[in-house]
């Protein structure tokens, strides 16, 4: 795959080719959609990676002992990305770094981060949802990055983000090299019904 095959036609909103770009559009607009945040190559290597997970378990929802299954909140199945190969490390590494700038541009104080690989199968769905409630400074930046190769709008599976308002800011086609970040508190968003198996790695830049 080459590089020729991320072309995107522009959304409104913030898009950018540097991690400066993108943290200084984190901080203008609260939102970003790039696809040249991560390289290509370990995008393919991530995908093959996620192909080859069995582990893969339908996500919770809820904190602590309210955990449970929720399906008809979201249907995606989830499982955490450690780095325990290097391509997931060499992802890692460039995530940590992005958080060093963010934190030196945003003075956000991320601490850590933390993400793990999703599949969403045919009919699968996540509905409108915050990934942090308000004040609990928790999850503060969002990092989502799609996997598949190809991506027909057909398919469906495109993330909806909503300003506070409930106002469509853009609606994000999943394929391959494109990430998607924003304020963890302020955006509501969701995943509408795939109708091809949709991969991805869902990530939190947080504070403890
Ligand atoms: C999530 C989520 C969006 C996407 O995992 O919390 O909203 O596009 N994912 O996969
Ligand atoms: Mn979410």
């Amino acid at each position: 795959m080459d590089s020729s095959e991320f072309e995107f036609a522009p959304v409104e909103g913030a898009w950018g080719a540097l991690d400066l770009v993108v943290a200084d559009a984190l901080a203008a607009e609260g939102w970003c959609v790039t696809d040249q945040l991560l390289d290509p190559l370990l995008i393919t290597e991530l995908y093959e990676e996620v192909l080859g997970r069995d582990d893969l378990m339908a996500a919770k929802v809820g904190r602590h002992h309210q955990q449970r299954a929720q399906d008809d909140v979201r249907r995606d199945k989830t499982g955490w990305l450690q780095g325990e190969s290097p391509a997931q490390a060499r992802y890692i590494e460039r995530m940590e770094s992005l958080r060093m700038l963010m934190n030196r541009r945003l003075f956000l104080g991320l601490q850590e981060y933390e993400a793990h690989f999703a599949r969403f199968d045919s009919g699968d769905f996540y509905r409108t949802h915050v990934d942090a409630l308000k004040g609990q400074r928790n999850r503060m930046v969002t990092c989502v990055t799609y996997l598949n190769p190809h991506w027909r709008p057909e398919w469906g599976g495109q993330l909806v983000l909503y300003d506070g308002q409930g106002a469509e800011l853009t609606r994000v086609q999943p394929k391959g090299g494109v990430s998607v970040l924003f304020l963890s508190e302020e955006f509501p968003h969701q995943v509408l019904p795939a109708r091809t198996s949709r991969y991805s790695i869902a990530g939190w830049f947080r504070v403890r």
